[in-house]
């Protein structure tokens, strides 16, 4: 990324429309049904996770965090993420990706789960979930169901359903701390 002046910021409301146009140029009419679209409609969002890339006042890039439960204990999922076409590979989706991870991490989280291309994805710490553990909402490809743990250990012991959730629960309890089960609505 050294031709173009990128500025990585955190999403903000004014961005809503033009990420809403990226979406529907990356994704198409069917972006409702991906699993990152269903798993955060009902989710409160989560702003200081969610980062836009621009060049001037162009948004060229948008990738969103929202909190979700695996089996009653908080976790991420990371997606949409989408770069403008005419913008693609220059990092662009890297440097979003890795500025979403490195928020979530320092914000106390431990575990980030996608649905999306291993091979793109394996750079930033992905990897499939174990078979079987995570019960989705909507079939889903295990091949491209990927988690990342932020935190050593945080996939242990980790089972059930995933859903989405309002508003970001306080970080994730130390391994052998009591689950807190929370209500989605
Ligand atoms: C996937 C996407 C976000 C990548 O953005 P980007 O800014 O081009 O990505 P980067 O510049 O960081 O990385 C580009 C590299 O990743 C590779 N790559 C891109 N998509 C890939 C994929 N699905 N699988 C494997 N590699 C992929 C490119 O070939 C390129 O490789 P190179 O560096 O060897 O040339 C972008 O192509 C996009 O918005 N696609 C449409 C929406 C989408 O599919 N989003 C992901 C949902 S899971």
């Amino acid at each position: 990324m050294t031709d173009l002046a990128l500025q990585i910021r955190p999403e903000g409301p004014e961005d809503e429309e033009a990420i809403e146009r990226l979406h529907e140029r990356a994704f198409g009419p069917g972006r409702f049904a991906r699993t990152a679209f269903r798993l955060r409609e009902r989710g409160a969002a989560t702003p200081e996770l969610c980062f836009t890339a621009s060049v001037g006042t162009l948004i060229v890039g948008s990738v969103r965090v929202s909190p979700i439960l695996i089996g009653g204990a908080p976790a991420l999922v990371l997606g949409p993420l989408a770069v403008e076409p005419a913008f693609e590979k220059r990092g662009i989706g890297a440097a979003l990706t890795q500025r979403a991870l490195e928020a979530a991490r320092a914000g106390g989280h431990r575990l980030v789960l996608l649905v999306g291309d291993e091979p793109y994805y394996s750079r930033f710490g992905f990897a499939r979930a174990p078979a079987g553990r995570l019960e989705m909402p909507a079939p889903v490809n295990p091949a491209r169901l990927l988690v990342a743990e932020l935190q050593p250990g945080a996939l242990d012991g980790l089972e059930g359903r995933v859903m989405a959730r309002r508003g970001l629960a306080p970080p994730a309890q130390a391994p052998g701390a009591a689950v807190r089960i929370e209500t989605a609505s």
